[in-house]
């Protein structure tokens, strides 16, 4: 080997590792994802200083004094970056590199090679290696290239985080409900979902249509690519067309230069059509025949791009009627429909609203450091009872609002906005066919005095079955006993279970009755 190795400007060998106190922010901001380096070297104080160098810029380092104790620890530890000599006896850097590229793909492997050598670690770059650093290296050198190798695993890590972040917030389980209604749609949506095909989401506004076409995309194979959404409403008409298919500079006054249109960003991925009914005519005849030939050509020019776009296409317009009225195509309205799910009003779902209240409780508290525990029995009540006219956007509005002016930590009447206290006679009427479930606990309840402790532990346990939709480990939990021991309840009174699928557990669906307070926020 060439070179010396200088600690803090001490001369201590061969090699050359040279110091450098400064520690970049770059390098301070990336401490949060830690990344840990194996160094391999025969050479124990040239490992030791790559060692002490690495370890100075934050990254977490352990280093093997031979091949085969490098081999060995590659076995028994996770490395994200493998910084290795390339010329050792028995287990060479061009086995290590192979081993760690075998056993944990995603890491990044550095090889160290003298001069002699460098066609070798050419070599080892087609094998995957990350980089190669010629001897003799620098601390500075050293810290460069292992700093790149650890933010791309970051970004990877980062990447991976993402997407399971993605997964929890737009897959089915954060769908929020408990009606009959709502179950046929998440049904359905796992059926359509894995294919190809085309999709019209339709309901009033704030069913959820966003929600729902995220959670399509979500659980397709597409996932990993873009979901790309337009509001055609929401873009000036003469403008609906360059937005989707893009234009070619001049093609009008503001075509400065060429633009790539959603259709083209949206390629491998999904293109969610927002309010689809507003689209102009003429542009649905371009749109049909986009769907139809799978490509498209940029507004200005007539070369076509061939696109692989997944179409999913929303409205709370009633499209039949539009075509009747001449405002939409029929064409496009079968094309688009092959596929269709309907989200029923808030109103005409009335289980959702206690679990979605909730649902949308915990979140208010994380977002605003809250502590909220609960909804009253009459503000549950009038929630069940009130007419949702905004559907389910309304709903978490309202109860954001009510979790910002609370003071005591259980949420009231006296939370509520007075606008919608007007609303409270409505209330009782409308909520009857739930009536049950929400009086469960109210304060003055008093059907229950004089009755014996068996015959409330037997009411006790039929209620709550009932309103956790039969679902055992719910109804344990919210009564605060083990599953075997409501299994021993269940037979004891001889309560009948009715159908196990109603089982399947939603989050949130359990909440129902408003009872149950469990302390976990969901994320
Ligand atoms: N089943 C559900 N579970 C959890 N959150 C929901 C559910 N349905 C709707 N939401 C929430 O309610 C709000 C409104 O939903 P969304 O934007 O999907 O409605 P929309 O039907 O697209 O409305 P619009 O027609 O106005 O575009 C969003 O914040 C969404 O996250
Ligand atoms: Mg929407």
């Amino acid at each position: 080997m060439v070179g010396f190795i200088l600690e803090r400007g001490r001369l201590l060998g061969q090699g050359c590792i040279l110091y450098d106190d400064r520690m970049s922010e770059e390098n301070e901001k990336n401490l949060a994802i830690p990344v840990r380096v194996l160094l391999v070297d025969n050479d124990k104080d040239h490992a030791k200083a790559m060692h002490e160098s690495l370890e100075r810029i934050g990254l977490e380092c352990s280093y093997a004094t031979s091949g085969p104790e490098g081999a060995r620890m590659l076995n028994e530890n996770t490395y994200e970056v493998v910084v290795t000599d390339l010329m050792m006896n028995d287990v060479d850097g061009m086995a290590i590199l192979k081993k760690a590229k075998d056993i944990q793909p995603d890491c990044e492997v550095i090889l160290v090679t003298g001069h002699a050598t460098v066609s070798r670690a050419v070599e080892a770059m087609r094998e995957r290696a990350f980089n190669f650093l010629e001897k003799p290296i620098t601390p500075k050198r050293l810290q460069a290239v292992a700093s790149k190798a650890a933010e791309s695993v970051r970004i990877r890590l980062q990447n991976t985080h993402l997407q399971s972040r993605l997964d929890e917030r737009y897959g089915f389980e954060n769908l929020i409900f408990a009606s009959e209604s709502m179950k046929n749609v998440v049904e359905r949506l796992k059926r359509i979902a894995p294919t190809d095909v085309g999709v019209l989401i339709t309901g009033e506004t704030g069913t959820g249509k966003d929600v729902v076409a995220q959670a399509i995309h979500q659980n397709s194979p597409r996932k990993k690519k873009p979901f790309v959404a337009i509001n055609t409403a929401a873009v000036a008409e003469h403008l609906v067309e360059s937005e989707l298919f893009g234009h070619v500079k001049g093609a009008f006054t503001d075509a400065i230069s060429d633009r790539q249109g959603k259709f083209e960003y949206a390629n491998g991925g999904t293109l969610f059509l927002d309010e689809v009914g507003d689209m102009p005519m003429p542009t649905q005849i371009k749109l049909l025949r986009v769907l139809e030939e799978r490509e498209i050509t940029r507004v200005g020019d007539n070369k076509s791009i061939p696109v692989n776009v997944r179409v999913l296409a929303a409205t709370n317009k009633d499209l039949e009627k539009e075509i009747e009225e001449g405002r939409f195509r029929s064409d496009l309205y079968f094309r688009l429909k092959i596929v269709s799910v309907h989200l029923d009003p808030l109103d005409q779902r009335r289980e959702d609203i206690l679990p979605l209240a909730d649902f949308f409780r915990r979140q208010a508290n994380k977002k605003n450091g809250r502590k909220t525990k609960g909804f009253s029995p009459a503000l549950r009540r009038w929630m069940v009872g009130y007419s949702w006219k905004g559907n389910v956007r309304q709903l978490k509005n309202v109860v954001e609002s009510l979790v910002v002016m609370d003071l005591d930590d259980m949420l009231d009447m006296d939370d509520l906005s007075p606008d919608l206290i007007g609303d409270v006679d409505k209330v009782s009427s409308v909520a009857s066919g739930i009536e049950p479930a929400v009086s469960f606990l109210d304060e003055g309840s008093s059907e229950l005095i004089g009755k014996s402790m068996k015959e409330i532990e037997r009411w006790a346990t039929e209620q709550t079955l009932k309103l956790a939709n039969q679902n055992r480990k719910e109804t344990a939990r919210i009564l605060g006993i083990s599953e075997r021991n409501l299994y021993r309840l269940i037979q004891k009174y001889g309560l009948k279970q009715s159908d196990e699928k109603n089982t399947e557990s939603i989050s949130g669906s359990s909440s129902q009755d408003g009872v149950e307070v469990s302390p976990e926020e969901p994320s």
